[in-house]
């Protein structure tokens, strides 16, 4: 019986309740059973915090009332009558749990309020998982430290790739060989542009549909400028290279220059522009580039595509969906997933 409560107690702050944080909550809703019998846990939420305020219970808190009270009310802090006193970073420290899930937007200019919850849940031995790029783009390197000296679990499989397993596949599957470089697509809204514009549309058409499509950043800057896929080749080569790298050490350029002239002679040579990050010989660089129509990191829409380069298994290319609520939700559980398994066999 207590070896019971052991496994599978998985207590979980949620910060952010926006579209990842309600399709998280979903998943863990609609996969209750699985969780239970395939992996051994059944996680509650004890906090959830938004931008007004926040819910609280020690028992874990109603899941369908929560997404109820969100959809109604616009917060969660509706979701009893007594007002929590606390701010997030108080109820980071105070509340006892075993993971902290930072899914709050990600900001590219001072990472916050991201990078203090993440602080503050690593001082207080909470494990973190979070899909927040802010943080990790600027400040990585140390986060990385700052966890290893706090002996928590820090995972983040969600800011690359969507629910796409792209910092996964490059960590874990390819042991006992060497990454020697990697190159590919990471933003999906400049892919789709890219891909409307081959239609024949042009820039700011493909840029306002993407918008109205919900693909795209509530900066389009961030998207077409190439800070979006500057912050993930960040991650990816801190995380799979071991470089100790933060956004200024990449080279970038986005494609707000790219006329349809510019499209169409690239398609003259069996070729297409894509918006292309890579870390070859070290250097890290954003910049759209052609791209035979036979690579296989040539893909359309809102697909990412990553091609590895190994020291002996040769080219490998990892394709999927690189954004979206639920997609991104199915990253975070996974990293739930992996960490629970490492409480236990700690134990
Ligand atoms: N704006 C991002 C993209 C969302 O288009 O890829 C996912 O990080």
């Amino acid at each position: 019986m207590e070896d019971d409560i052991i496994y599978r107690k998985l207590r979980l702050i949620l910060i952010g309740f926006g579209v990842i944080g309600q399709s998280l909550t979903k998943l863990l809703l609609s996969k209750s059973a699985d969780l239970y019998n395939i992996y051994g846990i059944k996680p509650r939420i004890v906090a959830c915090i938004d931008n007004k305020g926040a819910a609280i219970s020690s028992s874990g808190l109603d899941l369908e009332r929560l997404l109820n009270i969100k959809k109604s009310k616009g917060t969660v802090a509706r979701y009893s009558d007594k007002k929590v006193a606390m701010n997030s970073l108080e109820i980071i420290e105070n509340t006892e749990a075993e993971i902290v899930l930072e899914l709050t937007p990600t900001n590219l200019e001072n990472a916050e309020p991201g990078l203090s919850h993440l602080i503050s849940a690593m001082r207080s031995g909470k494990h973190i998982i979070t899909a927040n790029k802010g943080p990790l783009s600027l400040a990585l390197p140390s986060l990385l430290e700052l966890a290893d000296y706090n002996g928590i679990m820090f995972r983040f499989s969600g800011t690359v790739g969507g629910g796409t397993p792209i910092l996964e596949y490059a960590k874990h599957c390819l042991k006992g060989d060497r990454i020697i470089s990697f190159r590919g697509i990471l933003n999906g809204t400049t892919n789709y542009i890219l891909s409307k514009m081959e239609t024949g549309l042009d820039f700011k058409q493909a840029l306002s549909d993407a918008q109205k499509n919900g693909y795209a950043e509530a900066k389009p800057s961030l998207d077409v400028d190439g800070y979006d896929a500057a912050a993930k080749l960040v991650i990816m080569a801190n995380w799979i290279m071991g470089m100790k790298v933060t956004m200024k050490n990449v080279n970038m350029f986005g494609i707000s220059k790219i006329t349809l002239d510019d499209i169409n002679k690239a398609k003259n040579k069996k070729c297409a522009i894509k918006l292309i990050a890579s870390c070859e010989n070290k250097v890290l660089e954003v910049k759209p580039i052609e791209i035979d129509i036979n690579d296989p990191i040539c893909v359309d829409g809102t697909l990412n595509a990553v091609k590895f380069t190994l020291e002996h298994a040769g080219e490998q290319t990892i394709i999927g969906k690189g954004a979206g609520g639920i997609e991104t939700a199915s990253a975070v559980l996974r990293d739930m997933i992996e960490i629970r398994d490492n409480i236990i066999n700690k134990i």
